[in-house]
């Protein structure tokens, strides 16, 4: 019996042994917002700061292009009445301004 557990041990050992360690690629580094277009630094800034704290850069970047300012500015609303993000308002419109040319 003995035997047994000895042998079917060092065959687990071996197992693990020959398994070694696994690498695995993982995807790009998390994007980042895109540079500002010109005049639309403090916009950016703001996004930097007030838009990827609860989420990636993903959420913005993945919606649909050229969704112009009106689609922006009620996400920004959005983020701020629905899911609380605590965005003054003129933080907000610089945001949204940046967005609606960046994206
Ligand atoms: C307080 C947390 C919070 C902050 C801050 C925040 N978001 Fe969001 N955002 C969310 C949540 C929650 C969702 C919805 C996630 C889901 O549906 O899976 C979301 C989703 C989104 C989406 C996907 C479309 C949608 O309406 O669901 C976009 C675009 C987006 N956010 C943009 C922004 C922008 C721009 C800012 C900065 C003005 C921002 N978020 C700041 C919480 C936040």
């Amino acid at each position: 019996m003995t035997r047994i557990l000895i042998a079917a041990f060092l065959v687990l050992a071996a197992g693990a042994a020959l398994a070694g360690p696994k690498t695995y690629d993982l995807p790009e580094a998390t994007a980042q917002l895109r540079p500002a277009p010109s005049g639309h630094e403090t916009g950016f800034e703001a996004a930097q700061t007030n838009c990827l704290s609860c989420h990636s850069v993903d959420y913005i970047a993945m919606q649909p292009p050229k969704k112009g300012r009106a689609f922006w500015e009620s996400e920004v609303t959005k983020m701020i009445k629905v899911y609380h993000a605590p965005i003054d308002e003129a933080a907000g419109k610089a945001i949204a301004a940046y967005l609606t040319e960046a994206y």
